[in-house]
């Protein structure tokens, strides 16, 4: 007898019921063994329920401890505040894991594979900031808090050593501006050396690189970095910075894990501007699919959904537009669908 996993789903806004259904078809093809909890969020959740994020889905993720989300719209300047930064309040969703893979090659650069871990919940994301009004100018210093604790800094490092440990990566740099800001970032890295020293040691190499630098070397010769560890804005820098260097946004999937959920989506947002058009590129969330596949264990399955990813990409060639093919979301899926069951 097989068991089965509650998980919650939420379709999410613009293209995210479409790449949602085609995940769908993908893990209904592997048999994958969850029991979806079907909930609303973002614009949809405020059509559903009057709420960008509504008790019933919070109540089904806390029951479940495990989500795949499509993307949520959040209107930019005024209109209600981030349901992802939300959700990752509410489950204490401390670490952004973002690996970034070629799967298609012949881009800019073959053979990454580099994986960041970013600080979810803390630093300069936080919200602290507000303007100072001088004369006439309302607006003529803009001042924001940043906080970082060591609590927080270790745990998400600990996650980071152990996920190294787990998948055995040979290197981890620890990415920090610690020469200027020098509590703020400088905590972290103290932290970070701290308990590779006590824990660590030996079981992979550990280097510490400043911000800036880091982003050089990332562009000439992103082979020399292995998993690249760090806080909340450097970390959302980076993590788009080498989805860019394995193909862009389309490729790129993402988990938020915690000490009470773990929810697993696309980077991308919800590409208002080819939403409902058939053409979204549904890999970035199958391949999230996958990464939530590993973490409940089931490892063999996400290998065999990531083969099949890579030979309806690249033997097959059934590409979508974004990837300079000219297949429709459905096409690709049913693509896909065939590589699963036919190998
Ligand atoms: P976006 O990622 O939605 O789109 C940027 C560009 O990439 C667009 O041209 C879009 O068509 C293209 N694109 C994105 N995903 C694609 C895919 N799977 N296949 C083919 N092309 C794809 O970013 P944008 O436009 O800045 O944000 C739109 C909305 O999404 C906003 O409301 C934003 O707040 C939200 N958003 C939500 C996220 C989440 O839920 N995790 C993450 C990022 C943005």
């Amino acid at each position: 007898m097989t068991i089965r996993l509650p998980a919650t789903l939420i379709a999410g806004d613009g293209i995210g019921p479409e790449i949602v259904d085609a995940t769908l078809a993908a893990l209904d093809a592997l048999q994958a063994p969850f029991d979806w909890d079907h909930q609303a969020a973002g614009l949809a959740g405020v059509q559903a329920a009057g709420d960008p994020l509504p008790p019933a889905t919070l109540d089904s993720i806390r029951r479940t401890r495990l989500a795949l989300k499509g993307p949520l719209e959040t209107p930019s300047g005024g209109g209600y505040r981030s349901s992802n930064v939300r959700l990752r309040e509410a489950f204490q969703l401390y670490a952004n894991l973002r690996p970034a893979l070629n799967i298609v090659p012949g881009g800019r650069f073959d053979n990454i594979d580099l994986v960041v871990v970013r600080e979810n919940l803390e630093g300069l994301y936080i919200g602290h900031e507000h303007y100072v009004q001088i004369d006439d100018d309302p607006h003529a210093v803009a001042m924001a808090t940043g906080i970082n604790t060591r609590a927080g800094g270790r745990r998400l490092l600990e996650f980071a050593f152990e996920h190294a440990v787990a998948t055995g990566r040979r290197k981890v740099s620890i990415v920090h501006k610690a020469n200027i800001m020098k509590a703020l970032t400088g905590i972290f890295l103290e932290t970070g050396l701290e308990l590779y020293e006590r824990k660590y040691k030996g079981k992979f190499e550990l280097d510490t690189v400043i911000i800036d630098a880091c982003a050089m070397k990332l562009v000439l010769n992103p082979w020399q970095f292995d998993m690249l560890v760090t806080t909340n804005l450097f970390g959302d820098i980076l993590s788009d910075l080498v989805a860019g260097l394995v193909g862009g946004l389309g490729m790129a999937p993402g988990a938020n894990i915690g000490a009470d959920a773990a929810i697993f989506e696309a980077v991308h947002g919800s590409a208002p501007d080819i939403a409902g058009k058939g053409i979204a590129n549904p890999t970035a969330l199958l391949l999230a699919a996958a990464m939530m596949l590993d973490h409940v264990r089931l490892t063999e399955m996400a290998t065999r959904l990531r083969q099949a990813l890579h030979a309806t990409l690249n033997i097959d060639l059934v590409r979508t537009g974004d990837l300079g093919g000219s297949a429709s979301t459905s096409a690709f899926t049913q693509a896909l669908v065939r590589r699963i069951r036919n190998g």
